[in-house]
């Protein structure tokens, strides 16, 4: 059995529904790195400092059932709105932002038994992961699922204006300078566009067994 899996992807793919089902079927931890990187971004839009002042002695949690708390406070509901999102995609540019997570997430992966997902999980994080998972899925379909994902929970939610954060997200996370978001040479490609969340669980289920 691979103890530990990287799971990679554009905004929007489904690694985050899809890891915390497969965390569950193997009773694995499973770590939201884009939780982090967005908690990041919600300190210094409520704090208004600086990404690098905010940075330095910030405290985040992740607990087993992946909510995420910031400076002791559960900020998981608060992480999800379009302008954190932006914002997770600004601090994300930073080296200082980057090493600092970077080195939580690994802390956070040395007991093995993980699920972790992100963005450069697969070529920076943790390039010795026993199973590496690329998870994609068109532009127009992550958008759908995104805009389905905001009804859902009663947020204002518009299909056009979804799409455009969505493209914008990905060109930034892909063209960044410092782990830029990047398929890693031995991940496995899941185009997600016409799979079922169940397929898709089933599918790395059986990659790492
Ligand atoms: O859930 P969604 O795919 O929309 O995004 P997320 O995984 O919560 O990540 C939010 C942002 O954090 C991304 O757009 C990236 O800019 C950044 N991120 C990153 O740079 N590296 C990671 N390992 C995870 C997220």
């Amino acid at each position: 059995m691979k103890k530990i899996i990287a799971v990679d992807g554009p905004a929007g793919a489904g690694k985050s529904t899809v890891s915390k089902i497969v965390a569950a079927r193997l009773g694995y931890t499973y770590i939201d790195t884009g939780a982090m990187y967005r908690a990041v971004a919600l300190k210094v839009l409520q704090s208004g400092k600086s990404a690098e002042d905010v940075t330095e002695n910030i405290d985040i949690k992740l607990d087993e059932a992946a909510r995420i708390f910031l400076e002791g406070r559960e900020v998981t509901k608060e992480i999800r709105t379009p302008e954190v999102s932006r914002g997770a995609s600004e601090v994300a540019k930073f080296g200082f932002v980057r090493k600092k997570l970077t080195e939580l997430q690994r802390a956070m992966a040395a007991r093995g038994s993980v699920i972790m997902d992100g963005r450069d999980i697969g070529t920076q994080v943790l390039p010795n992961a026993d199973l590496k998972i690329f998870l994609t899925a068109t532009v127009e379909e992550r958008a759908r699922r995104r805009f389905l994902e905001l009804k859902e929970k009663n947020l204002a939610a518009d299909f056009e204006q979804i799409k455009k954060e969505i493209i914008l997200r990905d060109k930034q996370d892909t063209e960044r300078e410092i782990a830029p978001l990047a398929q890693a040479e031995d991940a496995i490609l899941l185009d997600s566009t016409n799979l079922t969340i169940e397929e898709v669980v089933d599918k790395i289920l059986e990659l790492a067994e």
